[in-house]
């Protein structure tokens, strides 16, 4: 696996055919597979997704905290190479990272499964075991990666036995380790790295990005054209080059501060970015 490379060594690709703005995208070979948005605790709005992508020439995964709409969202407008993709939280505190191969997948997971037991005052976990979400995304079509698996505190697979056994036991049920998260220190993210190697897991990697400038500085590569009609089977399929960060540093600050207004603000009123872009886009697929 390739690591850390300079933006400015990447290949120059035209992403968008013509100047038109609404023109589908062609085909992208960078993708940012971790992304959070105004639809939980980001500060990104879909258009403003759209712009940084559209200037970095990169695909994006918004993996909202147990919500799909604004991932849907980005896919339906097509001008962003994606697919639909959710961060979802156990009762345990562990962080899935899913990737639906179609949004009637992720629409009908996100119904069943995810909605009937979001918390009013918590963006990230649900009162359910991860056994429940695991054994509910067997029953669909989703790539299943375990989010920064050193990350701070309770998010370190190494805090306290209890939690080490339930993830060793889990990484025989996911597809994937994010091997590099924006938001990680290089040590968690070099200890994630090592995991993937012993387990032979796909290994991906995201921003984490809550900032808008963040997105698009932790990308993975693929080694062939990356588009949302492809993308779950190249991942599937280990199509994958390398993985490449950039800038990290300089947005963790501002994604931090971020992150600790958004959910303070969330426990305190039970009120967030999301109850308001919800109104937006309602899910009619089924
Ligand atoms: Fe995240």
């Amino acid at each position: 696996m390739k690591n850390i490379h300079n933006r400015k060594s990447w290949p120059s690709r035209s992403v968008f055919s013509g100047k038109d703005q609404t023109a589908s995208p062609t085909e992208v070979s960078f993708v940012d597979t971790h992304v959070h948005t105004r639809f939980s605790d980001g500060g990104a709005t879909i258009p403003q997704v759209e712009e940084v992508c559209r200037e970095l020439e990169i695909g994006c995964l918004i993996v909202d905290h147990n919500e799909i709409r604004g991932s849907i969202k980005l896919l339906d407008r097509m001008k962003v190479q994606t697919m639909p993709s959710m961060e979802v939280g156990s009762r345990e505190q562990i962080d899935l990272l899913m990737y639906f191969r179609s949004a009637d997948e992720a629409e009908i997971f996100f119904r069943r499964h995810v909605e009937p037991y979001r918390m009013k005052r918590l963006y990230s976990f649900l009162p359910v075991s991860l056994d429940y979400l695991i054994e509910a995304a067997a029953e669909h079509e989703v790539l299943i990666s375990m989010a920064h698996p050193f990350g701070p505190f309770w998010k370190n697979i190494e805090y306290g036995k209890k939690r080490r056994q339930v993830l060793l036991r889990i990484l025989s049920q996911v597809d994937c380790i994010e091997v590099f998260n924006g938001a990680a220190s290089m040590k968690a993210n070099r200890k994630s790295q090592i995991l993937c190697q012993s387990t032979g897991l796909i290994p991906l990697a995201g921003s984490d990005s809550h900032t808008v400038k963040g997105i698009g500085s932790v990308l993975v590569g693929f080694d062939q054209p990356a588009t949302s009609a492809n993308m779950y089977d190249l991942i599937n399929n280990v199509k994958i080059s390398g993985i490449y960060a950039n800038g990290v540093k300089k947005h963790n600050f501002s994604n931090t501060i971020r992150i600790a207004i958004q959910h303070s603000k969330k426990i305190v009123t039970g009120k967030d970015h999301s109850t308001q872009a919800g109104r937006e886009i309602t899910l009619q697929r089924l």
